[in-house]
C-alpha cells in the first residue's frame, strides 16, 4: 500500500466548514500547532513500522487543511494503470489545494481526470473502496453531490451511494471504514434507513460504533491498510474490544489537534495500491 502524507506545516483552524471546527461557544477551535506536528509524526511512524510506502509533497502556505489530503483525490487503477479523479472541493477555502495535488499526481505518473465544475467530489473522504470486492462506497449530501456518480461511472463500475443526513458526519470517512471484504465499521446514526440496509447487505460482519466513540474519538475514521492492522484514535474502548475479538492488531494514536478540525487518522493521508 502506498500512502501520501502532507506535513501540517500550515495546519490550523482558520475557518469553519464543518461542525467540529467550532467550540461550545461557537468560536473557532484553538490548535496547539507543535503538538499537532508531533501527533502527525507519530501517525507516520506507524506507517513506517508497517512498511508502507510513504510519499509526501510540500503544503501550500494559506491552506490550513492540506494535511487532510484524503479529500483532494480518489485513486484507483484501471488496466494496470494508476488513475486519479481530482476532486472539486465544496468549500472555496480548500480549492487552492487542488493545483499542487494535480502536479504531484502527474509527476508520479497518474492519469488524472478532473471532476467537472458542475459536480462536487471530496476524494477518499467520501469515496471509500472495498478493494477486495472492487466496490466504491460514495457518501453524499454535504460535500460530495450525488450527480457526480454519472461522471465517476466513466471510470468506475461499481458505485454504492450512501446518503449522509447528519452534518456531524459530513464525510463518509467520519462514520464508515472497510476492514476487509466482509467486515466494516459504521455509525448507525450517520445513515438513512436505506443506507443501513445497504451496509448490512454488503458486509456479513458490520460492527456498530457507539455514537459517543464516533464523535469524541472519531473512531469511524480509523484506517486499515492491509486487512489486519488498524490505526485508530486512542480511547474508543468498545470498538477496540470488538476489533480485538476479531484478531485485528490495533495501533492507537493521538490526533486530538486534528479532531478540532473535523479529521483524524483516515483523512490525514491518501492512499493507493
Ligand atoms: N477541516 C477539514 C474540512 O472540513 C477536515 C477534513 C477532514 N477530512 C475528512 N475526510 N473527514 O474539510
Amino acid at each position: 500500500m502506498n500512502i501520501l502524507v502532507i506535513e501540517p506545516k500550515y495546519f490550523d483552524v482558520k475557518y469553519s466548514i464543518n461542525p467540529h471546527m467550532l467550540d461550545k461557544k461557537g468560536n473557532l477551535n484553538t490548535v496547539d500547532t507543535s503538538l499537532a506536528f508531533k501527533q502527525w509524526e507519530e501517525v507516520c511512524t506507524i506507517y513506517k513500522k508497517l512498511n508502507l510506502n510513504i510519499y509526501h509533497f510540500e503544503p501550500l502556505a494559506g491552506c490550513p487543511d492540506m494535511v487532510f489530503c484524503a479529500n483532494t483525490f480518489l485513486a484507483f487503477s484501471k488496466d494496470g494503470k494508476l488513475q486519479a479523479i481530482l476532486s472539486n472541493m465544496h468549500s472555496h477555502f480548500r480549492t487552492p489545494e487542488l493545483a499542487p495535488t494535480k502536479n504531484w499526481l502527474l509527476s508520479q505518473g497518474f492519469e488524472v481526470h478532473e471532476t467537472p465544475d458542475e459536480f462536487k467530489l471530496e476524494g477518499t473522504g467520501d469515496g471509500i473502496w472495498n478493494y477486495e470486492a472492487n466496490e466504491l462506497f460514495l457518501g453524499h449530501g454535504h460535500r460530495t453531490n450525488i450527480g457526480v456518480v454519472s461522471f465517476l461511472n466513466n471510470y468506475i463500475d461499481n458505485i454504492i451511494p450512501l446518503e449522509l443526513p447528519d452534518p456531524r458526519f459530513y464525510h463518509l470517512d467520519t462514520c464508515f471504514a472497510v476492514l476487509n471484504k466482509n467486515t466494516a465499521v459504521y455509525i448507525e446514526e450517520a445513515f438513512t434507513t436505506d443506507g443501513i440496509r445497504t451496509l448490512k447487505r454488503k458486509f456479513n460482519d458490520l460492527i456498530r460504533i457507539d455514537l459517543k466513540e464516533g464523535i469524541k474519538n472519531f473512531a469511524g475514521n480509523l484506517f486499515c491498510p492491509d486487512q489486519k492492522n488498524v490505526i485508530i484514535q486512542a480511547g474508543a474502548t468498545n470498538l477496540k474490544s470488538e476489533l480485538a475479538k476479531r484478531n485485528f492488531i490495533i495501533h492507537e494514536v493521538e490526533t486530538s489537534e486534528f479532531i478540532k478540525s473535523g479529521g483524524s487518522v483516515f483523512c490525514m493521508k491518501n492512499h493507493f495500491l
